[in-house]
């Protein structure tokens, strides 16, 4: 059977394509593999150098940083030029029945208008998505599963299609229709449209694990910044609660104290400020900046103990080594994870909080006698998983000692 022109018309829903391929000059006789007569230069279309040209042209594309369509346009071009047929096009489903992706050509961009919107997962194209195997059919109109064309596509006789697969997952198609020339597609052009769908399927699982990529580096994002803002500014609003309280019972009472701890309230709120400001900004927590590592911890020791109402004791080795902005911080963030889990949920009334040095490594330890917890269950909240995530990148250890009634140690390794 022969393709039909493009101007021929008929009814009905979905099948493939659009039309009027022009013969390239210097083109061989058509359906007859030419035998390298160049032209202009070029290796004769369909020779075995046009086929080796166009298909590392195809692969240099899929390894190249262009965007996936262009790649899968120079895919459809390629392939359509390769089997010499009138039409080609490359299909990617999406999930609600028709194509996220439809490139075709060998239909001029007007024709394409007329025939309206993008065709749906059903009639051949959906026997090819379904089936995962190639197929090539003579006269596609005589095929049972053949649904019609819609209005303005042109009418097609000789089919060929293949299935874009990664495994057993079908990615997509691409298909080719009206040979040009006697003789319908060959055993050939079916593996050259092979060739050209596996291709594709390294273009298209190469663009998803890209986007998983990056969907991954937003969740990846999101989950620091949550780590941030509890590590900033959760224990700081806890403290604020805690003194607003305290202000309520007192305010009758003596007054004098609760005014003393409404003005604690807007010093940490202050603070809880400029630490938001800080995570926004990306910058290293403001007490760090304004003062050093141990002399920070010392003043949030105190302020953490008289917010909890505990005695919080603070050891510092004279002589620290220096350990970067980056490491400070993770050391400062730890600390104040530490303190506040042991002043929230271990009910004693002394922590002990020093960091130690040798000449090997830096040592941060947190210390309560209180009611202790079992470490090794799951933990509920961010702070623990907090901790060892900011271990683990400032290239140090974690380690928490406790059991029920036993009070609890968090020890944090970093090397000198
Ligand atoms: N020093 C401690 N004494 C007793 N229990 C503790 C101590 N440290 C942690 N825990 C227990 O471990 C749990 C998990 O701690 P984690 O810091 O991960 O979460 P959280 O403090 O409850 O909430 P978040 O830190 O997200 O505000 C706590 O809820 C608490 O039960
Ligand atoms: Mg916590």
């Amino acid at each position: 059977m022969r393709c039909v022109g493009s101007d021929a018309r008929s009814r009905g829903g979905s099948a493939g394509l659009p039309a009027a391929g022009r013969p390239a000059a210097g083109r061989p006789a058509a359906g007859r593999p030419a035998a390298g007569r160049p032209a202009a230069g070029r290796p004769a279309a369909g020779s075995e150098d046009d086929v080796l040209r166009r298909v590392s042209q195809v692969v240099l594309a899929v390894a190249s940083q262009r965007s996936t369509r262009d790649v899968l346009q120079m895919i459809v071009r390629s392939a359509r030029s390769l089997v010499k047929a009138r039409y080609a096009a490359l299909g990617v489903p999406d999930d609600r029945g028709s194509f996220a992706e439809f490139l075709v050509d060998g239909i001029p961009e007007r024709q394409r208008a007329d025939i309206g919107p993008l065709p749906r997962q059903h009639g051949m194209l959906g026997v090819l998505l379904h089936e995962k195997k190639p197929m090539r059919i003579a006269d596609i109109r005589a095929d049972p599963r053949f649904e019609g064309w819609p209005p303005g596509h042109p009418d097609m006789s000789d089919f060929l299609g293949a299935p874009i697969r990664d495994g057993s997952d079908v990615l997509g198609i691409i298909f080719a229709a009206c040979k040009r020339g006697p003789g319908g597609f060959s055993e050939r052009d079916e593996q050259l449209l092979g060739l050209f769908a596996s291709h594709a399927a390294i273009a298209l699982t190469s663009a998803r694990l890209y986007q998983r990529g990056r969907e991954l580096s937003v969740l990846e994002e999101r989950a620091r910044l949550a780590r941030e803002l509890h590590d900033a500014v959760s224990q700081k609003l806890f403290s604020i609660r805690a003194r607003v309280r305290a202000a309520e019972v007192l305010v009758w009472r003596d007054p004098g104290r609760a005014v003393a701890e409404m003005e604690s309230v807007a010093v940490l709120s202050g603070q809880a400020h400029a630490e938001l400001r800080a995570v926004i900004d990306g910058l290293a927590p403001p007490d760090l900046t304004a003062g050093g590592l141990a002399a920070s911890l010392r003043s949030y020791a105190v302020l953490a103990g008289r917010t909890y109402g505990a005695e919080v004791t603070f050891h510092a080795a004279p002589r620290l080594p220096a350990l970067g902005a980056q490491r400070e911080t993770a050391v400062y963030r730890v600390a104040q994870e530490a303190l506040h889990n042991a002043l929230r949920h271990s009910g004693a009334t002394t922590i002990r909080m020093s960091l130690s040095a040798t000449r090997r490594k830096v040592v941060l330890q947190v210390t309560d006698r209180g009611r202790g917890f079992a470490a090794d269950a799951p933990a509920g909240g961010l702070g623990m998983a907090s901790m060892r995530e900011r271990a683990a990148s400032a290239g140090g250890t974690l380690t928490v000692r406790s059991a029920p009634g036993e009070g609890a140690s968090v020890r944090l390794e970093l090397p000198a």
